[in-house]
């Protein structure tokens, strides 16, 4: 099929995100976030999120469409989130999707959250080499993919967390040091003031008798709140800065040690580092410096295109549509524990 611009719609959790894309070019986006009605409870509240997304979809729909300099009748296919996500908010934007699609009479695309993530880079970079290894690393996920035509073959998993994803150990001890949330952009801002080698926290499954491309997050996230507490106890002030800028480094770390040893095992030259935590800054300057010396090519989308957005879902629809997909059917629900 041609050149048909495609809208995609995110609503997986606390961001209602719109964006177009044609043939791999972003041409808008928009988005709202909810973010600061769950501030107070410390995560996401589901009936919260659903009912922002109701609130804004159409508005963020029609931004996205004013900032493309496009019309309603310009949209040739939508795409949209069908999970892994929060079932309230998922269905708020498949409906939202559905009525869209049907009164235009475009094709659907259901698209996984995660292959979003992996297709935002090729908004700002191009196509993705075939092969590559995708580091994915959000407030609900920590995975090592590899990844071939993302529109044709399956996703294969070289590993994942085993407890915590690396995003969801930020925003918890980011809690415990007293920080606020989104604690992953928190603790990225005060590590700037710290040593990070003040405190040894664990690194766990690093050994060579562990899944080498697992992740655990549950020992650190625990070991940092352990000596947080430790200091409240004694009735001194935590060193925030310096535990902040430890857990940072214990948590990029691994991260980049697993996904560059990814790269070598399997003989690819190019790593992608998407999903929230790409935003962080020691992640990228680590990312950056081991792929250098280990001649592998780092892609890592610019920070908009990091956290949740409508232009990653667009993106994945537009390569569904290009390799000339199945659309989905009106029937189709959504899959909020979605495996990839
Ligand atoms: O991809 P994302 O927007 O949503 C999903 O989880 O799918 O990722 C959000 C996660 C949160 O845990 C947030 O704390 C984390 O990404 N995050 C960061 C930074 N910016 C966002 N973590 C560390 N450093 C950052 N600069
Ligand atoms: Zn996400």
């Amino acid at each position: 099929m041609g050149a048909a611009v495609v809208l995609g719609i995110e609503s997986s959790c606390d961001e209602t995100g719109a964006g177009l894309v044609r043939e791999g070019r972003l041409l808008g986006h928009a988005l709202a976030s909810s973010m600061d009605e769950h501030a107070r409870f410390g995560g996401v509240v589901p009936e919260i999120a659903a009912r922002a997304h109701l609130h804004s979809f159409t508005p963020v729909v029609r931004q996205a469409l004013d900032r493309a300099g496009l019309r309603m009748s310009d949209i040739g296919a939508v795409a949209v989130t069908t999970g892994p996500g929060l079932s309230g908010a998922l269905q708020v934007g498949l409906a939202g999707a559905k009525t869209l699609a049907y009164s235009l009479g475009v094709p659907l695309y259901g698209v996984h959250h995660l292959a979003g993530h992996v297709a935002a880079d090729t908004l700002e970079h191009g196509p993705l080499p075939d092969p590559c290894v995708v580091l994915i690393v959000s407030g609900g996920h920590t995975s090592l993919l590899l990844v071939r035509d993302l529109a044709r073959d399956p996703i294969v998993h070289l590993g994942d967390t085993l407890d915590d994803a690396a995003g969801e150990c930020f925003d918890k001890v980011a809690r415990v040091f007293g920080l606020p949330y989104p604690g992953g952009p928190a603790v990225d801002r005060a590590a700037r003031d710290g040593d990070p080698r003040a405190v040894r926290f664990p690194q766990a499954l690093t050994g060579p008798g562990d899944d080498p491309y697992a992740f655990s997050f549950s020992g650190v996230k625990t070991a940092a709140a352990r000596w947080a507490e430790g200091y409240r106890l004694r009735g001194e002030e935590v060193p925030v800065a310096d535990g902040a800028a430890s857990l940072q480094e214990a948590v990029a770390d691994v991260l980049t040690r697993k996904a560059v040893a990814a790269c070598r095992e399997f003989g690819v030259g190019t790593l992608v580092v998407v999903g929230g935590v790409a935003a962080n800054s020691r992640v990228r300057s680590l990312a950056e410096r081991r792929c250098a010396a280990a001649g592998i090519t780092l892609r890592v989308p610019p920070r908009g295109l990091c956290t949740d957005n409508g232009a990653m879902i667009a993106a994945v629809g537009d390569l569904l549509l290009r390799a000339g997909a199945e659309p989905a059917p009106l029937e189709v629900s959504i899959d909020p524990s979605a495996p990839l």
